[in-house]
Formats: structure tokens, sequence, C-alpha cells
């Protein structure tokens, strides 16, 4: 029988989970990388793949992910050990969960880097470090980016800031720092917005640069980063939304919590492209220039806006709070098993994951410049690890939780879990059982020169 509660805690309303996954949802993934990808990827035709793999692989398996969650009641290797014995299958399923707790720990070995560069952007902002013109900016980025020193400093204050909030659990300061974070960070990209609209580039340039498809621009690597984005931008394929699922109040509807998460998330990723590819043409820069394109447009309109400088302050800490309420849920999985299994508290856990995961991303801030000529495959260990946990790891997780609950779990359960209206169900249960696995099989078969 599953439990009616984490030992963890639970979340204290429907509205704290839906800020906490939210939080989970949305951070550097929108606003750093999406941009990017789309621009390193030719632009509409991409963003097209993306939001469709959001609809019809990311929403079912967001909802199978959350229902796991809720109905194993602790840690995703856990939860997959209960769930299994309790559908009557293999107990080896909760391999998952390992798989999940390691690509948590791989991800946000970079992504404390990167929320690192962000940090290290409000001071800039703070000390006028902006200018309206684009080669000064491209300079600065470049200054930070070529400092091993910095970029550790950063790395480490970002991880020391992510174990302290863990160690205090699900409940404390992160749904009131949420609750702030979510609408003031879309307020200010409202501002960016209006902003690139002044450029002259706006609608002929950047909107048509993110909304009119290409589809010559795109080959079976750029689908393959679109399906994966869709599962990192999510928080999707490694446990993360499981583990919130795990504290979610039982009286909670899944799947529409799940379409008012995945529906912000999408928003604040397409205005950040609003935001920045109208910049990108207005100063001459490229669109692939790659993971440090925002850096390199935003304090351009920051440098030739009146009050500048507040904006950028405000833009860059609203960022790496973002960040921070993803990397919560990077590292949560890791924390609850440790406490669950090995009997930590939950202070040492933090500890323990943290620091494993502080040193990797050392690793990481090198190779942006010590180590830039350390390559495997082609690729930095940045570059690596990218790839590794979005591309291969959480779509990989992804369609193993779709067959879990499409095929393995007990239908009864699974409706019992989701209460949804019949119809609704049917239409859930094709896309999980059918739909979304097979276009993540078929795409990685198409990757592999197979299909
Ligand atoms: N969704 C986060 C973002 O877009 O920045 C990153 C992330 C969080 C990825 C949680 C994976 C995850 F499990």
């Amino acid at each position: 029988m599953a439990n009616t509660k984490s030992i963890h805690g639970e979340w204290s309303s429907r509205f704290a989970y839906i800020l906490a996954a939210t939080g989970s949802a949305v951070g550097l993934g929108n606003i750093w990388k999406f941009p990017y990808i789309t621009g390193e990827n030719g632009g509409g035709a991409f963003v097209l793949v993306y939001l469709g793999c959001v609809l019809a692989i990311g929403i079912p398996i967001m909802i199978a992910e959350t229902m796991m969650g809720r109905r194993g009641r602790q840690s995703p290797i856990n939860t997959l050990s209960t769930l299994s014995i309790e559908a009557g299958a293999d107990k080896n399923w909760h391999y998952l969960g390992w798989m999940g707790v390691i690509a948590g720990m791989l991800i946000l070995s970079y992504y404390s880097v990167i929320a690192g560069w962000a940090s290290a952007y409000v001071i800039k902002a703070f000390f006028g470090g902006f200018s309206s013109d684009a080669l000064e900016v491209k300079a600065v980025f470049d200054e930070l980016i070529a400092s091993p020193k910095q970029l550790v400093f950063w790395h480490t204050a970002f991880m020391i800031v992510t174990m302290s909030v863990v160690m205090r659990g699900v409940n404390g300061g992160l749904e009131k720092a949420v609750r702030f974070l979510m609408p003031t960070l879309f307020v200010l990209l409202m501002l960016l917005v209006a902003y690139a609209m002044t450029t002259g580039e706006f609608y002929f340039k950047g909107i048509s640069f993110l909304f009119d498809p290409d589809f010559s621009e795109i080959d079976g690597d750029a689908v393959l980063t679109a399906m994966g984005h869709a599962f990192f931008t999510l928080g999707l394929g490694m446990g993360a939304i499981m583990v919130y699922g795990s504290y979610l109040p039982s009286d909670v509807s899944i799947a529409k919590t799940t379409l008012y998460i995945a529906g912000a998330d999408t928003i604040v990723a397409l205005l950040a492209g609003m935001a920045i590819f109208p910049l990108v043409f207005a100063n001459g820069l490229e669109p692939g220039s790659g993971p440090g394109l925002i850096f390199q447009t935003l304090p351009i309109a920051f440098g030739s806006m009146m009050g500048g400088w507040l904006f950028g302050v405000l833009f860059f800490v609203l960022l790496v709070l973002a960040a921070l309420t993803s990397s919560i849920s990077l590292i949560e999985p890791a924390v609850a098993w440790l406490v669950e299994n090995k009997g930590f508290s939950r202070v040492k856990a933090s500890i323990v994951s943290g620091c494993g995961t502080w040193l990797l991303g050392i690793c990481v801030a090198f190779s942006f410049n010590i180590w830039s000529d350390i390559k495997l495959f082609d690729k930095t260990i940045f570059d690596l690890l990218d790839y590794l946990t979005a591309n291969l790891m959480l779509p990989i997780g992804g369609f193993c939780i779709a067959v879990f609950a499409g095929w393995i779990m007990k239908q009864k359960h699974v409706e019992d879990e989701l209460s949804l209206p019949e119809e609704q169900f049917k239409i859930w249960k094709i896309l999980v059982s059918y739909v979304a696995p097979i276009s993540v099989f078929l795409v990685f078969l198409h990757v592999l020169g197979i299909f």
C-alpha cells in the first residue's frame, strides 16, 4: 500500500507546490540555454520542434513522473523499488532512480558554474560595468570566463548557498522565495522585450528568427537537442519532479498543476528569446555564438537604457535566484536518498552530495579556460556533461518513466492517483504509452543513423 505522506514533509498547499515546481522548471534553461541553443540551431524550426516535444512528450511524462512520486512518497530510488513491488515488476527498475541521482549531480556541476557567471554579473551591473557598445560588453564576458579564479569563486559561492537552502528542507524559505521571484522575473522580462522593440530589429529580424520556421536549418542532432531541452527545461527524466511530487498532498490535481507549470515555463523561455534576438541582430552579433549569448547581449540593453544599472542588478539577481530554485531540485533526489537509506541528517546529506558536485564543477570551470583543450569526442568537459545529461540521460530517463507509468503500473493505481475524467485519462494514457516513448525512441534511432 502506498504511503500517504513523505517522511521529508509535505507542501503546505497546492499553490506552494506549483511555486516550487515552477521554481524547478524555470531557471537557466529558459533564460540562458534556450536562446543560445535556438541561435545555434537556426531559430524558428528548432523552436517549433521544441514546442512540439513539450506538448507531446514533456507534459505527459511530467504528469507520469509526478504521479509516480506521489504514489511512492520517497526518494526516486526507493519510490521505484516500492512501485515495482506494488506492480509485481522487476526490482531492477530502481536503477532508473540511480541514473536520475547521477544526472542531477552532473547537471548541477555545470549549472552552478553558469549560475556563478550570473552572480558575477550582479556585481558588474552594480558597478556600472555594462555599456551600449557590443565589443566592450563582449570583452567583459571574455575576461570573466578566462579567469579560473573568478569562476571557481562564484561557483563555490553558489554551491554553498544551494547547500544551505537544501539543508533546511523543502518548506523552509523555498516557497517564499519563489512567490516573489516568479512575478518579478516576469515583469523584468517584459521590460526587456519592450526595450527590444525599440531596437528596430524586433519584428523583421528578432521575431521572425524565433518564429519563422525554416526546416532546412535543422538536422537529427538539432531535433535531439530540442527534445533534450524539453526534458531539461521542465526538469524531467531524473527524479526532480518525482521527488517534488512525493511531497504533494493527495487531493491536488496533478494534470492541472502540470499544465500551469509547463505553460509558465514555456512563456518565460519565449519571452527570453524575444528579448535577446532583436538585440543580437541590432548589434551585428552572431545568434550561434554559444553559451555566452545572453551575457553578451542583455548588458547592451542595460548599458543603454535609463536606470539600466538598477534593472541589470535586479535581472541578474533574479536569474541567480531562478537558478537556485532549480539547483535545489537537482540535488534533492540524492539528499532524500541519503536521508532514507544511510540515515544521514539533512545537513550531512546536503554537504556530502554538494561537495561531490562542487568538485566536478571545478573541472567544468576550468574547461572554459585552462582546460579548454581537453576534449573527448571533440567536446570540452562542459559540452560533454551538457550533452550527456540533457541529450541522453534525461530522455532515456523520461522514456523509462513513460514505459513504467504506461505499461508497468497497474491501471487502477494510476487512475486513482490521477483521478482524471475518463476522456482526459484516455488521451494521457495514449500519449504516455505510445506517443512519448515511441517519439523518444525514433529520435535516438535517427541520430544513430538507423531511421
Ligand atoms: N529546469 C531547469 C532549467 O530549465 O533551468 C533545470 C533542471 C532542473 C533540469 C531540474 C533538470 C531537473 F531535474
